[in-house]
């Protein structure tokens, strides 16, 4: 008898067919009414649909792992996964760069305006004058909130184009940057903050009005972290007023519904959540979810387990 496993929304097919020796059921809407047969014989979760709570936990009793898409799993209810001692795996690591690109990118089309470069060109302007001059980072300060596996990699990068970078976290590391612990004092020192905390209770709305005017009219935000991370409202009047001068954001506090307000702003660069979305960050992503299930049925072990006991 095949292994039971059911996913939550359609996998790819790289996952299904490297899942192939499995039995699958597959809800492609997990919103919506649905039941298998024979729960009880369900052993293991594929999920792709981000927001995972007990409503769907406790219809598995024989649940033993869950393999999540994205390192990111602030939807998950991980209490409840731990108090059943279900193994939970996430995909760490293998979208560092990538992700660590996409923010370093949306600092360099903020800094030199590239959206509206492009725009001034398509739409006949240019014949009409020049653009405003922008701003360079080479020499800027940057802050990066959440120097963990993704941060770091960004680190690295901004230290080639002879930014100075600080950090804020909950706690000091031994690396060549400093160590911010007041985020507001921070944000005072730096032209940008890159956001890359997890979401989450503990870093709900950790950028605060407070900390958006710290950054001050020539400052700006990137966000490829998670939307709840920020104040939204907070930002939109901070924007509104000029007490911030810009913001790049990859997630939003109610994906994919972004404010019409934030929409229509000449200083708000907008991204659908895609940090990660490469070929080849994606594949390597897929390829996880499907080992980490592999390699657990296999020989008792899960490769990339969260870090939560
Ligand atoms: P990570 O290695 O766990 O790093 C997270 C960092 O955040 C750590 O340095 C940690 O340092 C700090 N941190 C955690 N909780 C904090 C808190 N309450 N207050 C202040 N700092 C806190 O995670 P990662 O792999 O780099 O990923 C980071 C996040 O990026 C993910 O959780 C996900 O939400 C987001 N992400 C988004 C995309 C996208 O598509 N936009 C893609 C990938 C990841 P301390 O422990 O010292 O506090
Ligand atoms: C993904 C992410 O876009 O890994 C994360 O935490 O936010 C992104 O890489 C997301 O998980 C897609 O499922």
């Amino acid at each position: 008898m095949p292994i039971r496993l059911v996913a939550l929304r359609q996998p790819p097919p790289p996952v299904m067919d490297a899942l192939s020796g499995f039995e699958i059921d597959v809800i492609a809407d997990p919103s919506a009414d649905w039941r298998v047969t024979n729960p009880d014989d369900v052993r293991g979760l594929i999920n792709f649909a981000g927001a995972l709570g007990p409503e769907i936990l406790d219809r598995f009793p024989a649940l033993e792992i869950i393999s999540h898409m994205g390192v990111g799993y602030d939807g998950v209810d991980v209490d409840a996964v731990r108090a059943r001692r279900i193994t939970m795996t996430h995909t760490r690591d293998v979208l560092n760069a990538d992700v660590a690109n996409f923010a370093f990118l949306m600092l360099l089309a903020a800094s030199r305006e590239f959206v509206r470069q492009d725009t001034h060109v398509r739409s006949g302007a240019w014949e009409r004058g020049q653009t405003p001059l922008t701003w360079s980072i080479e020499g800027q300060t940057v802050g990066i909130v959440g120097l963990g596996r993704i941060g770091r990699n960004l680190a690295a990068k901004l230290a080639a184009f002879n930014v100075t970078v600080l950090y804020h976290g909950r706690s000091q590391q031994t690396v060549p940057y400093e160590y911010c612990p007041d985020l507001v004092d921070m944000a005072a020192r730096c032209r940008a903050l890159v956001l890359l905390v997890p979401g989450g209770a503990s870093t709900d709305h950790l950028v605060s009005a407070d900390v958006l005017n710290a950054l001050g009219p020539d400052g700006g935000l990137v966000n490829v972290a998670r939307g709840s991370v920020v104040d939204q409202d907070a930002l939109i009047t901070a924007l509104q007023s000029g007490a911030l001068g810009w913001a790049a954001l990859d997630v939003f506090a109610n994906e994919p519904h972004v404010p019409q307000v934030l929409r229509d702003m000449p200083n708000v660069l907008l991204s659908p959540h895609a940090a990660s979305a490469t070929v080849e960050t994606r594949s390597a992503m897929f390829d996880l979810v499907a080992q980490n299930l592999i390699s657990y049925f296999e020989t008792g072990k899960a490769l990339t387990p969260i870090p939560e006991p």
